[in-house]
């Protein structure tokens, strides 16, 4: 029989700079949805990648002195690290400068100029850059992005334009008559208010003034507008456009585009339009989720509140990171990130209720049971209520990981775990233990333990990859018992199966030692982003002057033969200088607070030689003496003794 197919995606990420934990959120869901789908079967397609091409990147990559490939190659270099890190399991992690996408892009950016979908026009209006968005003088708000709320930047030049106004009844109807295709539905009622129904208007598809983009092949001097490039990647990763497009036609439409709520409106109307223009029939559903925010507003490099997730999952494990951003954040809404409901969440849910329950159980079947799972099967009334409990809550998660709503499908999966913790304090397995006439019901008990952690390891294996298999080690069952189907099933756990003993698989973490800790460093983070960014406006502020202004100036080395206070001067000393011209040279200088003129006599000095004379306190100066500044506003002459009178200096 056929597979039914899955296909999945991410947004493609700029490689602009570091992921920080709020890509990882989406890339996490996606993941958790993908592994889930595998496991119930479905043949699936998880498609990633990194959207590199624009004006951000080409800006980014002159500011380091390198080319905008070799940038992008060493920063997608770290965001694949980071997915293999996260147990993120793509299955193809497509990059817009791999060489069959640009084909690809070419080609339908081609098609829709030829159809007459795609016409060339002048532009007009306000671009923001790290966004890569248009914007008419009526979008702005306050003169700023919309979006980010950013500076924007007048732009006039020729370019192709898509007829995305042509598209505006048919998207709109595809909202009306598709209301699953765009959720949550607060998202689809912004798009129809706020976007189609004031009309959608052409859209500006090829850019001149930057090179680094996909170039028009009709029309070189244009790259194509960076949002088509990217958005395309959902079908030219697939083949669309190639010789060999097998994948293209078995996997799409895509079954889910998950996208942040920033850029849904790209993939709603747009992207649509786009396929509409194609031919393509048009993916089913688009789900927008929320921003993860820190207490005090959104993450942003320049602040240095970006959460760096390598430096958490190093800390706490990638399971205790996942765990945190699938439970914590409902689907849809903005997430708070701290550091303290992180740390809540891995002592309360991880240590405390899920890793005791797999410690104290098979502590306990070595201790009665030398570590073998017993036989017996008894189900008295106690036992009965975990068991119906135990296997309806795949079903229960399933109605909800329909909708990506994770956190409800953990809330469900951990009453389990808490109405098995429950379970051991109820049964009292240590004064059974006591009694010789209820070895049976003990060991029921243990099976019954046994068999529920056996469910909940199967059923966080799409959350946490990486201990559904530690759970498993202490508690092994044959792979017939730990297929997601498996997990709506009682008593598949054999009898006799051996149990181990294993390591703690979360410990509890001291929350005022480590949220310490974690201040520090986010501290001396956001020290170093200010710095950083001082720095950057410094060098901004620095009026620069090219190279032939630059060699104009003649500085020469030049001996001190003579030196005396001006009498008129608090400050200045009038000193006589060899230059290699022959003729004796007179320069004042304001710098008797920290010169007496035996400091300077015999020595060698750099001087301006070509700068125009000057009358100070009534001595005419040919030149000026190079200082460097000292500590307190102190002058410090520089001297270049040992080196001969007259020579140029470069
Ligand atoms: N390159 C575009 C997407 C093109 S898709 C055809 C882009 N890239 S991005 O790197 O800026 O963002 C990628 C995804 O990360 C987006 O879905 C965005 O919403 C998400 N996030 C970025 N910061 C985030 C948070 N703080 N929280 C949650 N998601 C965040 O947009």
């Amino acid at each position: 029989m056929e597979q039914n197919k899955f296909y999945i995606t991410t947004p493609i990420y700029y490689p602009s700079d570091k992921l920080h934990i709020g890509h990882a959120y989406c890339s996490v869901m996606t993941d958790a949805m993908a592994r889930y789908k595998r496991m119930q079967g479905y043949d699936v397609m998880f498609l990633t990648g990194t959207d590199e091409h624009g004006q951000k990147i080409e800006e980014k990559a002159k500011a380091a002195g390198v080319t905008p490939q070799q940038y992008v190659d060493q920063v997608v270099a770290g965001i694949k690290d980071l997915w293999k890190l996260m147990n993120v399991s793509y299955d193809k992690f497509i990059r817009t400068t791999d060489d069959y996408h640009v084909r690809a892009v070419q080609k339908i950016f081609t098609q829709l100029y030829e159809q007459g979908d795609i016409y060339k026009g002048h532009y007009e209006g306000w671009y923001c850059t790290p966004c890569e968005s248009f914007w008419t003088e009526t979008q702005l708000v306050d003169g700023k992005c919309p979006d980010c709320g950013r500076e924007v930047q007048k732009t006039k030049e020729e370019a192709y334009f898509f007829r995305l106004s042509k598209y505006q009844d048919r998207i709109l109807k595809l909202f009306e008559e598709h209301p699953e295709f765009l959720e949550p539905e607060s998202r689809r009622n912004e798009m129809i208010n706020n976007f189609i129904k004031p009309g959608l208007e052409d859209l500006c598809v090829s850019r001149t003034s930057f090179k680094w983009g996909i170039p028009v092949t009709f029309d070189p001097d244009h790259v194509v507008y960076v949002w088509i490039d990217a958005l395309t990647n959902y079908i030219t990763a697939l083949g669309y456009g190639s010789e060999d497009d097998a994948l293209y036609r078995k996997y799409w439409p895509a079954d889910i585009h998950l996208v942040g709520k920033e850029i849904v409106r790209f993939h709603t109307i747009i992207w649509p339009a786009l396929l509409m223009a194609l031919d393509i029939p048009l993916p089913h559903k688009v789900l927008g989720h929320g921003w993860l925010v820190l207490d005090g507003g959104k993450m942003s490099k320049s602040k240095g509140n970006v959460v760096d997730p390598v430096v958490l999952c190093d800390r706490y494990g990638v399971d205790a990171i996942r765990y945190f951003l699938l439970r914590d954040i409902p689907f849809g809404s903005d997430g708070i990130f701290s550091n303290e409901a992180l740390i809540n969440r891995i002592n309360s849910d991880l240590a405390n209720d899920l890793g005791n329950l797999v410690s104290r159980t098979v502590s306990m079947v070595f201790k009665y049971f030398d570590g073998v799972l017993p036989a017996e099967r008894r189900a008295d009334a106690v036992d009965q209520e975990l068991i119906d409990l135990a296997v309806s809550v795949r079903g229960k998660m399933e109605q909800s990981l329909d909708k990506l709503e994770f956190s409800v499908a953990l809330t469900d999966l951990w009453k389990l775990v808490s109405r098995t913790n429950k379970y051991i304090d109820e049964t009292a397995p240590w004064v059974l233990a006591k009694d010789e006439t209820q070895r049976d019901r003990l060991a029921a008990v243990m099976y019954n333990l046994c068999e529920s952690i056996r469910i909940i390891s199967v059923l966080i294996t799409p959350f946490m990859p990486g201990t559904a298999p530690k759970i498993q080690a202490q508690v092994p069952a044959p792979q017939e018992a730990l297929t997601w189907a498996s997990a709506s099933e009682w008593g598949l756990l054999p009898a006799g199966t051996a149990l181990n003993r294993g390591e703690i698989i979360f410990p509890r973490i001291d929350m005022q030692k480590e949220l310490a800790l974690l201040e520090e460093q986010q501290k001396a983070q956001r020290e170093a982003a200010q710095a950083e960014t001082k720095g950057k406006a410094e060098k901004a502020n620095i009026a620069q002057v090219a190279i032939d202004d630059f060699s104009k100036i003649d500085l020469r080395i030049a001996k001190v033969v003579a030196c005396e206070p001006v009498k008129r001067s608090k400050k200045l000393l009038k000193l006589t200088l060899d230059d290699g011209t022959g003729t004796p040279r007179t320069i004042a200088s304001g710098i008797s607070p920290w010169y007496a003129p035996e400091d300077l006599i015999g020595h060698n000095v750099i001087i301006v030689f070509n700068l125009k004379p000057a009358t100070l306190c009534g001595v005419e100066s040919n030149g000026m003496l190079l200082a460097a500044d000292g500590k307190d506003g102190a002058a410090q002459v520089i001297f270049a003794d040992g080196m001969e009178p007259g020579s140029k200096v470069h």
